[in-house]
């Protein structure tokens, strides 16, 4: 993938959106974006092979994007990526992507409505015994690693990923697979994952034909025997009376695939390297797990892994003071509008007692709001009350290394060391 370059004359501080090292250091990265916010809220940022777009920093204005969907639309390049990313599917004759994030209105809706009953409240309370149980397995692998661990790689990944196997209802012996498709697909701007790859594209493009390949067994097998799980809803499921067309359904499972773990193991790590970075939150948090669900919305806040979307502008529209034409293209920074001084006390603070961590903008807003938010959630708050509960002590041994991606990315490495009760 060729280094991003910013068109001459382009503020330079544009590139923190796209270049994937900035995401490697969020401090500097968060000290950009407050400056962004004070000065240039609404930046146009012109990149060399990149459809020129306006980042949008502030929470006020990102909310107002997400809200106003008859402005503001999801096209197939909903997700920031440089043009050689589409260009290069067209080339290797795969479908752009046709997921959820990518369609709009009414067609969107239709698709959304095949798994919106899965992901409503009640529905994900019932899957709340599963993930006490996965939390229980991995929080159990502690004793056997012997006071220290990667508690992103040994807890948090694998944790994320069976859940979301849980809920799509494939096996076990199929997880590490499906950890390397994501990290293959997301990551693949990151050299820890390119493996036998030298360009990322080539990595993208062998990641998706593998899940084609594995969803299209899995879909014939849940076809001729159905199941209670969420794979058998996909592949029976139906939009105007039809089965999903052959690309919306690949696309459909590689979103609940992949969107389902690496934001939410992102969230799992980047929110203890915050509890370490302040043992007297750990401390309360050990003596009172009744403040788990408040600490999840800060560390979801803190971490947002989601770090921007594109959307599409349908017409003429004020935002922020600036006239942005009809056919531009905005980005959300959530990392940014999470951090926004209007909207938080003191937002550069992690802080579990905040009051105002509901404003968080992580999952998003409007129709396209985070499917998963509820999931997320509850797989924050158990894994993190489990694994408090069994460590008498947790130290942070060795810097807690960040992926340096840009669209979801975190704390891909956090060595700790500990000792049990
Ligand atoms: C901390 C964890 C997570 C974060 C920060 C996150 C963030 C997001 C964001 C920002 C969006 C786009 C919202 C918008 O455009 O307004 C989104 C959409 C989505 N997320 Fe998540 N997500 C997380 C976990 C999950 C999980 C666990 C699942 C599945 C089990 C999931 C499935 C989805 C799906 C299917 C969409 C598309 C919804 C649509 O376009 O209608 N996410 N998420």
């Amino acid at each position: 993938m060729p280094e991003p370059i910013l068109s001459p004359g382009s503020d330079p501080r544009g590139m923190i959106f796209i270049h994937p090292e900035s995401f490697g250091d969020m401090e500097n990265w968060h000290e950009i974006a407050r400056e962004l916010r004070r000065d240039a809220p609404i930046l146009r940022v012109e990149a060399e092979g990149w459809t020129p777009f306006w980042a949008i920093t502030r929470h006020e204005d990102v909310f107002e994007v997400s809200r106003r969907s008859d402005v503001f639309f999801n096209t197939e390049q909903s997700a920031p990526s440089p043009n050689i990313t589409y260009e290069m599917l067209d080339m290797l004759g795969l479908e752009q992507p046709r997921t959820l994030v990518h369609l709009h209105g009414s067609e969107h809706d239709k698709y959304r409505k095949v798994t919106n009953d899965w992901f409503k409240p009640a529905a994900v309370k019932n899957l709340q015994a599963a993930i006490e149980q996965i939390a229980d397995e991995y929080v159990e692998k502690l004793a056997d690693m012997g006071g220290e661990c990667d508690f992103a790689q040994d807890l948090a990944v694998p944790f994320a990923i069976r859940v979301i196997m849980t809920i799509f209802g494939v096996p076990r012996s199929d997880e590490r697979f499906m950890m390397e498709l994501t990290q293959g697909l997301f990551g693949s701007a990151d050299p820890e994952y390119l493996g036998e790859f030298t360009d990322p594209l080539e990595l993208v493009g062998s990641t998706i034909s593998k899940f084609k390949d594995y969803f299209e067994a899995l879909t014939a097998e849940r076809r001729a025997h159905p199941t209670d799980d969420l794979a058998t809803v996909l592949a029976n499921g139906e939009v105007d009376g039809a089965p999903l067309g052959e690309a919306e359904l690949l696309w459909y499972y590689i979103i609940v695939a992949t969107a389902g773990h690496d934001t939410t193991s992102f969230s799992l790590s980047g929110g203890l390297e915050q509890l370490l970075a302040h043992p007297d939150q750990l401390q309360a948090l050990r003596k009172d797990p009744a403040l788990l669900g408040q600490a999840t919305e800060e560390i979801i806040r803190w971490t947002s892994p989601v770090r921007s979307f594109f959307r599409w502008v349908q017409e003429d529209v004020e935002l922020g003071g600036v006239l942005i034409p009809k056919g531009d293209v905005v980005l959300t920074s959530y990392p940014s509008a999470n951090r926004d001084e209007d909207v938080f006390i003191d937002p550069m603070n992690f802080d579990i007692f905040r009051p105002d961590s509901d404003k968080l903008l992580s999952f998003g807003l409007g129709m396209h709001f985070c499917l998963g938010a509820q999931v997320a959630r509850r797989e924050v708050r158990t894994l993190l009350g489990k694994f408090l509960d069994r460590t008498a002590s947790v130290e942070l041994a060795g810097p807690a290394v960040y992926t340096p991606t840009h669209f979801v990315s975190g704390v891909k490495h956090l060595p700790i060391s500990y000792k049990l009760k």
